[in-house]
């Protein structure tokens, strides 16, 4: 890996799960699900991924700037987080790190962007293969800027104007996931929900949902417990959704 990682770091980032540090690979997620089989957790980071991937099988393009790494969990064990629950726990343990580690709030667009500046900062793909679920992260760290036809993207460089070591963002992410999924586990989950709330841009927003089959225009009166949202369509529907792009309206 062209970043140097401390051993100090490393021993940090192995508290969470055996380390793969990878220069290169085709997708951080199919190289921790391929792990599945251990059950054992895992930390896979890479530097560049050829075949990176986002929601609806979208290409990701991963290099060195970025922050690209999966945390491959396994969710068959007492009190776990529903699968399903897994992408917000996960957003709101990287917004929280950013913020603690750039001094800046950021927040979750629903279901699994962090937003900086209310542009986008970081996507996250859950995938799972049986019990096992691969979290990935795609962080915009370096970058000193983006082609114009990602008029949406932001890094922690642009709006800092300082280099950031992924290693550092990393094991914040992975200690503030780690906290969430335990104060899940321990039964707070309605406190869990309720600063996934406090942080989403899209609560209480008028908003165009797009789905695989369909587009829903409304404004989001709640976040389920499940981390669906709810949606009153302007006919006065409701309609919840578990999956979708959200577009802010105003
Ligand atoms: C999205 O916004 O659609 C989610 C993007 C998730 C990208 C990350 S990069 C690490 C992991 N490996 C992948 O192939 N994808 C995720």
């Amino acid at each position: 890996m062209t970043t140097e990682v401390s051993g100090e770091r490393l021993a940090g980032l192995a508290r969470y799960g055996n380390v793969h540090l990878l220069d290169e690979v085709g997708s951080t997620n199919d190289y921790a699900l391929g792990l599945a089989g251990k059950h054992q957790t895992a930390v896979v980071v890479g530097g560049r991924q050829t075949r990176g991937r986002g929601r609806f099988r979208r290409e990701w393009f991963s290099d060195d700037a970025s922050l690209t790494a999966s945390l491959l969990l396994f969710t068959d064990s007492p009190g776990f987080p529903h699968p399903s629950f897994v992408v917000h726990l996960a957003g709101l343990a990287l917004s929280r790190a950013v913020d603690e580690t750039v001094g800046l709030p950021t927040q979750i667009r629903w279901p699994n962007d962090v937003l900086l500046e209310e542009r986008k900062l970081a996507g996250i793909l859950c995938e799972g293969r049986g019990s096992a679920v691969a979290v990935g992260i795609g962080l915009n760290l370096n970058q000193a800027s983006f082609p114009e036809d990602l008029p949406d993207a932001v890094s922690m460089r642009m709006a800092t104007g300082k280099e950031w070591n992924k290693f550092y963002v990393l094991e914040n992410f992975l200690r503030e996931m780690s906290a969430s999924i335990e104060q899940t586990r321990s039964g707070d989950s309605a406190q869990v929900l309720a600063d996934i709330k406090r942080r989403s841009a899209t609560l209480h927003r008028r908003v165009e949902v797009r789905t695989l089959l369909r587009r829903h225009v409304g404004t989001v009166i709640d976040l389920d417990a499940e981390g669906r949202i709810v949606l009153r369509t302007d006919s006065g529907r409701l309609v919840v959704l578990g999956a979708g792009d959200v577009r802010r309206l105003i």
